[in-house]
């Protein structure tokens, strides 16, 4: 027999991450974050067992999957799952592994089918999970597969909210308007500004990004700092403008359980033109206000919000753009998800959404100046998956840890902008009237921690095994 390095005991590394947690909780309190939460496999680990397991994640939009049949293939953490539109209209999320070896039974996108043959040996499921097609029942297994005890796993909680469809692997979560709190309410004036809402305007861009999932999503929950300096190159060749102003028109939205937005004064540069976002008479004359109340009146005119990310991987962003260099002027929405896979790489997905009420051409417009901005090759896109790649360096750099290197989060701290929360906010959450201070990131990264902190899970057994190179199956182009 030949003898094999012991895998190291679950205990050692829940103690290393137990420790780090302490580091990070005094760090934070001094408003910084040390560098080797952004490259970690035991913090990794940590949040695939104790966040992505245990809250609500977004899957798909209901326009995705609009008849019965439809499906795509998704993913929650680690784990590749099916979203499925059944014969009665419900919507159900299953996992894609075979419950006879693992295999996934679902190899593709997206498409219609009622049911999902697993390629190994052909155990067949309904698209409500259930095993009901074994070959060779009979010679195989005599009487020894009951089917009912054979189903898919399935996510015990699905809810949504103005169409996006939201899963839970854990029953006890809270429901999801309440999980998303003001969150909530920002995506309803996002997209419930005509009764017909949005539908994605295709399937989702994908790729891979050598980044910390976490890098992607404090960017989206308020990071305009970097949006003069990043960015400038958008500007030069004419395909943004005003973004030197990024910061001070920034107006932002501090949600509880992590949700972030970051709104934008346009008003104040563009005048009547900046209002709802500077959507274009062509757009902006269909919606229909009548329900929103004085404080979403004073949003969606004067502060909308421009990015934003709903905890933990959920992300928005609607600008406007020129539709080319020097153009007129679009505004374009797109959600996007930034996947774990390791440590420190992400696959980044990304979806353009459009106006139910546009004809084809009309909504073509504002697809294509998304896509030109926050496309897989688009020029805001590129520049941020690069600055974001190498925090994740950092976080994996032996030098970086030796010197016990932080991140530097002190932007409120002295600042002569004052930063304190709106007194006449009357809206959810807190909201102010800059976009410095770095309060979003603060507050995504303080329940970030209350979370890796919380009560052991009790419904998962933690395992020895580093993540590292553990992907689940390539969801096929
Ligand atoms: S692994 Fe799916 S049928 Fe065997
Ligand atoms: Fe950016």
């Amino acid at each position: 027999m030949t003898d094999h390095p012991p895998t190291p005991p679950a205990g050692d590394r829940s103690a290393r991450l137990a420790g780090l947690l302490e580091r990070v909780e005094e760090q934070l309190a001094d408003d910084l974050v040390p560098v080797e939460i952004f490259n970690d496999e035991d913090v990794f680990r940590g949040e695939m067992e104790r966040i992505f397991t245990h809250t609500w994640v977004f899957v798909a939009h209901e326009t995705e999957i609009p008849k019965s049949g439809d499906f795509v293939q998704r993913r929650i953490g680690l784990d590749p799952v099916i979203v499925t539109r059944d014969g009665e209209g419900g919507i159900n999320v299953l996992s894609n592994y075979c419950r006879h070896r693992g295999t996934q039974v679902c190899q593709t996108d997206a498409g219609n089918s009622r049911f999902f043959k697993c390629p190994y040996h052909g155990w067949t499921y309904s698209n409500t999970g259930e095993l009901v097609g074994t070959p060779m029942l009979q010679r195989a297994y005599g009487e020894r597969v009951d089917p009912t005890d054979w189903s898919l796993l399935k996510a015990p909680r699905v809810e949504s909210r103005q169409g996006f469809v939201f899963a839970s692997l854990s029953e006890d979560v809270p429901p999801l308007d309440e999980y998303l709190g003001g969150a909530g309410w920002m995506l309803d004036l996002i997209v419930g500004l005509h009764p017909d809402g949005m539908r994605v305007a295709g399937p989702p861009d994908r790729y891979k990004v050598r980044a910390n999932w976490k890098s992607a999503a404090e960017n989206f929950a308020g990071d305009v700092y970097h949006v003069p300096n990043l960015h400038a190159s958008g500007e030069q060749v004419r395909m943004a403008y005003g973004i030197d102003g990024a910061a001070d028109l920034g107006r932002s939205y501090e949600f509880e359980n992590g949700h972030n937005f970051m709104g934008h004064a346009w008003t104040e540069v563009l005048g009547p033109d900046g209002v709802l976002w500077g959507y274009p008479p062509r757009v902006k004359d269909h919606f229909d206000l009548s329900e929103l109340d004085e404080t979403q009146l004073r949003v969606v005119r004067d502060e909308p919000p421009t990015v934003g990310n709903i905890f933990p991987n959920f992300s928005f962003i609607r600008v406007f753009s020129p539709t080319v260099p020097g153009g007129p002027l679009v505004a374009f929405t797109s959600f996007r998800q930034w996947q774990p896979i390791g440590p420190g790489e992400i696959e980044l997905w990304s979806w353009q959404f459009v106006w139910k009420f546009q004809s084809d051409e009309d909504a073509l417009e504002d697809y294509v100046t998304g896509q030109f901005q926050f496309g897989s090759a688009g020029i805001f896109e590129q520049d941020d998956t690069v600055a974001w790649e190498g925090i994740a360096r950092a976080g994996a750099s032996p030098w970086a840890r030796k010197a016990e290197m932080s991140f530097h989060y002190q932007q409120g701290n002295k600042s002569e902008i004052d930063q304190s929360p709106d007194p006449d906010w009357k809206g959810p959450g807190l909201h102010r009237l800059t976009g410095y201070g770095e309060h979003n990131q603060l507050n995504f990264y303080r329940h970030w921690l209350k979370v890796m902190k919380g009560p052991e899970p009790t419904d998962v057994k933690p395992t020895g095994a580093a993540p590292t190179g553990v992907e689940p199956a390539e969801v096929q182009s």
